[in-house]
């Protein structure tokens, strides 16, 4: 057993700057990192693939803050009212809650959105009147914030705030915690008065699905309720669009999979899953805090602690990937860019269906897509766990 060698301040400019060169360094120099969040509290962060996949399913790591013997000076952005949700908490609650979901998420019943997905794209594309676009603008941003409006039930004239709300959470390393929580305790307020709306009048849709899983059935507390809709918001918002946005630019980076993906040799779907390992949306997985005392990677960690898995990491270890830094769709799909184990992407095959149809039009209909800007020059959202772009200007 060894201690974690100790970084004073990984989380800086540096990293935010070079993520991949910079975790290269830390998981060449140790698998276990300790350090502390961008708030001050003290920090494990796991670098390495085969440590951090056997995370994700190690019943001693628990998602629940309950666990925590730290915190950060901060306060989170999101009000305690929200937190009872799928990514805070462990079974049994977890099972009981995941359970109620998982059924408006299988890949046959996403399937059946396609039609409307394409229509979505099409519609956005068609929009695009010259010959030069901001495709985060066009394209990646609002596709899935229509879609998830509409599977939750969110009514059209609303979903302009959520896409502020969203963002300022988005960016919140770049926003005053100010701002994030008074983005948070609108979209409470909101979403409050909307289950109490749809309680008067269900609609045919995920919200109304769950409020009567709470009225009729007892299965979840009024809190669990509000929790989930908030987070399926959040998250079926934030990297999907994500995904649509690195996927392009990791297409226009690489003409020569660009070229074979419009020939039809590359699937785009293996394409999709090469961005998941290459240029993640989710960087970290969620914070765990450990029941006991444990080692990972022959590290010793305390109980209590706070342990970050960096998927970014992991992603392009080479222990586990043959040259991991080159973007090669025909690689076998072994990434953790949804996580592993029972926090698994929910919404992974809504995430590949909507990109899956973004990406395919988007080619269609312009094949001469490329970069407006030199490839340095694209900027990226200030964030430690999310990887998405402010913009992609594109010109054909
Ligand atoms: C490309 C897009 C997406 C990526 C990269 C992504 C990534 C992830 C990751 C890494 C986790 C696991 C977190 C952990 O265990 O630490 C997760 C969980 C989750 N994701 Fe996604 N996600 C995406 C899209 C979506 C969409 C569209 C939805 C919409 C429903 C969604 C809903 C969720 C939920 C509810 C969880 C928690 C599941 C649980 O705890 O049981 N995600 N996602």
């Amino acid at each position: 057993m060894t201690t974690a060698p100790s970084t004073a301040r990984l989380f800086n400019d540096a990293l935010m700057a070079d993520p991949y060169g910079t975790y290269a360094r830390l998981r060449e120099a140790g698998p276990v990192h300790r350090t502390t969040t961008p708030d001050g509290a003290p920090v494990w962060v796991v670098t390495r693939y085969e440590d951090v996949r056997a995370a994700h399913t190690d019943p001693r790591l628990s998602l629940n803050k309950a666990n925590a013997s730290t915190t950060g000076r901060f306060q989170s952005s999101v009000p305690p009212e929200l937190d009872s949700h799928l990514l805070n908490l462990d079974p049994p609650d977890h099972t009981r809650l995941r359970r109620l979901v998982s059924k408006g998420f299988t890949a046959r019943r996403v399937e059946g959105l396609r039609p409307h997905v394409q229509a979505h794209v099409e519609r956005l594309l068609d929009a695009i009147a010259d010959r030069a676009a901001d495709l985060m603008e066009a394209l990646a941003n609002p596709l899935p914030m229509m879609v998830i409006c509409e599977l939750l039930g969110i009514p059209a004239q609303d979903r302009g705030n959520f896409r502020n709300w969203t963002r300022s959470l988005r960016g919140s390393e770049e926003n005053s915690a100010v701002e994030s929580r008074t983005s948070m305790r609108e979209m409470h307020r909101y979403l409050t008065d909307l289950i109490a709306a749809k309680r008067n009048r269900p609609t045919d849709d995920l919200l109304s699905d769950l409020i009567d899983a709470r009225d009729e059935r007892d299965k979840l507390s009024e809190a669990e309720l509000l929790a989930m809709a908030f987070l399926i918001l959040y998250t079926g918002y934030t990297s999907a669009v994500n995904l649509i946005g690195n996927a392009a630019l990791a297409l226009l980076l690489h003409p020569e999979v660009m070229i074979s993906v419009q020939a039809g040799s590359t699937p785009v779907r293996a394409m999709l899953e090469e961005t998941l390992r290459w240029n993640p949306p989710v960087t970290l997985g969620t914070r765990r805090f450990a029941l006991e005392d444990l080692t990972i990677g022959g590290v010793a960690i305390p109980a209590g602690s706070r342990i970050w898995v960096s998927l970014a990491s992991a992603n392009r270890d080479p222990a586990q990937f043959h040259d991991p830094d080159r973007f090669q769709p025909e690689r076998p799909p072994a990434h953790l860019g949804f996580g592993q184990g029972i926090h698994y992407c929910l919404g992974a095959p809504l995430a590949r269906l909507e990109a899956e149809v973004a990406l395919t039009h988007l080619l269609h209909r312009f094949p001469e897509l490329r970069l407006a800007v030199a490839a340095d020059e694209v900027e990226w959202m200030p964030s430690f766990h999310h990887r998405g772009l402010k913009t992609l200007p594109v010109t054909w």
